[in-house]
C-alpha cells in the first residue's frame, strides 16, 4: 500500500504547497492532506491511541474515491497524518474502497468496508451495473493491513435489494458479531410506480468470517429511498439507530439539506419516522460514525460536508487544491428523551485565553475561538462572524435559532460560497450557546448540544472578526496551543 501511494507522492507534492498555504486550513479538524475527504471510517481507540480513517481522494479535489486515509491522535484534537491504508486493488473494490468501521478485539483491529464496483456501460447503477461487496482486513498496528477477505457478495443479500448495499458497522453483543448495512430496497407504490425504500440489513456471525442474515428493517411506509452509513448502539437504555436517509422532502425547518442524517430510537418503535431527529441543523453535516473510547464515552465524528451540493453552494478551498473536513469529535449523552451532542471534553481542557470584547461589541481573532454564552433566558441574541459585508449571522430568539449568510440588505455573503440560511429549534428556549470557530468551520452547540449547527465559512484572515451586538452572558476565548501538524506526504 505505501509503495502504491509512493508512486503518486511526487504528483501530490506539487499540490501540497498550495494546499498548505491556504488560509482556510483548519487547526484541529481532520482535513484531507491534499484533495478531497468525505466520510469518517473505522473510528476507534486502539492501544490507547485514537484512529480516524476517512474516504480520501488525494488526486481529485472533487472526490471519486480511491483510498482510506489515516490519522491518529492522543487527544482527538492534535492529529498526525499517515499514509493511506486501503486502496482499490482487488476486483471486488475496483471502483472504490467505500465506507466502513473498526472492531477492536484482543489487541487486534478488524476493519470492515464495502468494495464498490461500477461496470462501464449503459446501466442505471441501481438494478444493474454495480456490485457491493463487504470486505474484512485485519491489523496489529492500525497502519499495516492483512490481505482482504470477502465476506458478503451480491448473492448474499435478499432478492428485493437493489445493488446499493453498503457501509458495514460491526459490533459484538452476547458473544456474537453483528453487522448493519445500509440498503435500498426495490418497492412500488399502490399505483405500481417504482418507489424504492431505504432500510437496513443486519447480519450475524460467530467468527467474523461467516455471516448470515439476522434480520432486515425496511419500513412499511418509505422514509427515503436509500439509507447510508447506519450505526447501531445503546445509549441511556435506548437502542439507537443512526443513519442517513436520502430522499426526504424538504420542510422549512427540517430536512433542509439535500440528504439527511439523524437517529431514531429502535427500542421505542421500529417505525423510525416516529422518533427521527436530525443530528445537525447546519449546511455541512453527513455520514457520521460513532465509537466508544476506552473510558466509555460514545463519540461521534461526522463529515462536515454533503454530497451533491454543486448546484447550491461551493467550497472556496477548492481553488487551493482541497475540499471538506470532518467535524469536531462530539460526545453523546441521552437526556430528556433525546440525544445531546457536545464537543469532547478535551477541547475545553485546552488552554483557552479569555479575550475582552471592546465597548462596541467587536473583536478580531487570529486563532481558533470559542464564543460562549450562558444564562441567556431565551432573550434575543445576535452574533456576527466576519465583517458587515461578508459574514455569517447567528440569531437566537426564544426557542428559534437561525444561521444566515444573507446580509441585512439581501445580498449573500461570499464567505458562504452560495449558502443562505438554516433554522432549527430547541424545546424550551435558548439558555446556552457555544460556537467553536476553527478557521473555515463553525460549529454551534445550543443548550449543550440539544441542537447543533455545523457550517463551513470561508473568511480571509483579515476578515476574522466577531461582532457581538446582542448576547447576554457572552464571553470569548482564543486558543493558545491548539494546532495539528501539517500532513506529511
Ligand atoms: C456517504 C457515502 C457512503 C459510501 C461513501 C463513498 O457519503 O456515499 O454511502 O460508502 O460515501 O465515498
Amino acid at each position: 500500500m505505501e509503495n502504491g501511494f509512493q508512486r503518486e507522492r511526487e504528483e501530490l507534492k506539487k499540490m501540497a504547497g498550495t494546499v498548505q498555504s491556504c488560509p482556510y486550513r483548519t487547526e484541529f479538524h481532520i482535513m484531507p492532506p491534499v484533495g478531497w475527504i468525505n466520510d469518517p471510517n473505522g473510528l476507534c481507540q486502539f492501544k490507547g491511541r485514537f484512529h480516524a480513517y476517512f474516504q480520501y481522494s488525494p488526486l481529485s479535489v472533487h472526490g471519486g474515491g480511491g483510498y482510506w486515509g489515516h490519522c491518529t491522535s492522543e487527544d482527538l484534537l492534535h492529529w498526525e497524518y499517515h499514509s493511506p491504508v486501503l486502496t482499490t486493488d482487488i476486483p471486488e473494490d475496483a471502483s472504490g474502497v467505500y465506507s466502513g468501521s473498526a472492531l477492536i478485539e484482543d489487541d487486534r483491529m478488524y476493519l470492515f468496508y464495502t468494495g464498490n464496483v461500477k461496470n462501464p456501460g449503459e446501466y442505471d447503477y441501481i438494478d444493474a451495473g454495480r456490485m457491493s461487496t463487504q470486505i474484512l482486513v485485519e491489523s496489529e498496528d492500525g497502519q499495516h493491513m492483512s490481505e482482504k477477505s470477502v465476506l458478503l457478495r451480491m448473492e448474499d443479500y435478499p432478492q428485493h435489494m437493489t445493488q446499493h448495499v453498503r457501509d458495514p458497522k460491526v459490533w459484538k453483543e452476547n458473544g456474537k458479531y453483528y453487522m448493519v448495512l445500509g440498503a435500498r430496497a426495490r418497492a412500488w407504490d399502490e399505483s405500481g410506480n417504482r418507489r424504492d425504500k431505504g432500510g437496513i440489513l443486519i447480519y450475524e456471525s460467530d467468527d467474523r468470517k461467516e455471516w448470515t442474515l439476522h434480520r432486515e428493517l425496511i419500513p412499511a411506509k418509505a422514509f427515503g429511498y436509500m439509507w447510508e452509513c447506519p450505526d447501531i448502539f445503546d445509549l441511556g437504555g435506548k437502542r439507537v439507530l443512526s443513519f442517513c436517509p436520502q430522499g426526504l422532502p424538504s420542510e422549512p425547518e427540517r430536512y433542509q439539506n439535500i440528504y439527511q442524517s439523524g437517529y431514531a430510537f429502535l427500542s421505542d418503535s421500529e417505525d423510525v419516522e416516529k422518533t427521527f431527529r436530525e443530528w445537525d441543523m447546519g449546511f455541512d453535516f453527513y455520514a457520521p460514525q460513532t465509537f466508544v473510547s476506552e473510558d466509555g464515552r460514545r463519540i461521534l465524528i461526522g463529515w462536515a460536508g454533503m454530497p451533491d451540493t454543486e448546484k447550491t453552494h461551493r467550497n472556496l478551498s477548492v481553488e487551493n487544491g482541497w475540499q471538506h473536513c470532518l467535524t469536531l469529535p462530539t460526545e453523546l449523552t441521552f437526556r430528556d428523551g433525546r440525544i445531546f451532542r457536545s464537543p469532547v471534553r478535551e477541547l475545553l481542557e485546552q488552554q483557552w485565553r479569555e479575550r475582552m470584547i471592546s465597548d462596541d461589541g467587536r473583536l478580531t481573532f487570529r486563532r481558533a475561538v470559542l464564543v460562549s454564552a450562558e444564562g441567556m433566558g431565551g432573550e434575543p441574541c445576535s452574533i456576527r462572524i466576519g465583517t458587515a459585508e461578508n459574514g455569517l449571522t447567528i440569531r437566537a430568539d426564544k426557542e428559534k435559532i437561525e444561521i444566515t449568510f444573507v446580509n441585512p440588505d439581501g445580498s449573500i455573503s461570499q464567505c458562504g460560497g452560495g449558502r443562505r440560511s438554516r433554522t432549527g429549534r430547541v424545546e424550551k428556549g435558548v439558555e446556552r450557546l457555544l460556537a467553536v470557530i476553527d478557521s473555515s468551520i463553525a460549529e454551534l452547540f445550543v443548550n449543550d448540544g440539544e441542537a447543533v449547527f455545523t457550517t463551513r465559512i470561508y473568511l480571509d484572515r483579515a476578515e476574522r472578526r466577531l461582532d457581538v451586538s446582542e448576547c447576554r452572558g457572552c464571553r470569548i476565548y482564543e486558543a493558545d496551543t491548539l494546532h495539528s501538524e501539517q500532513a506529511e506526504l
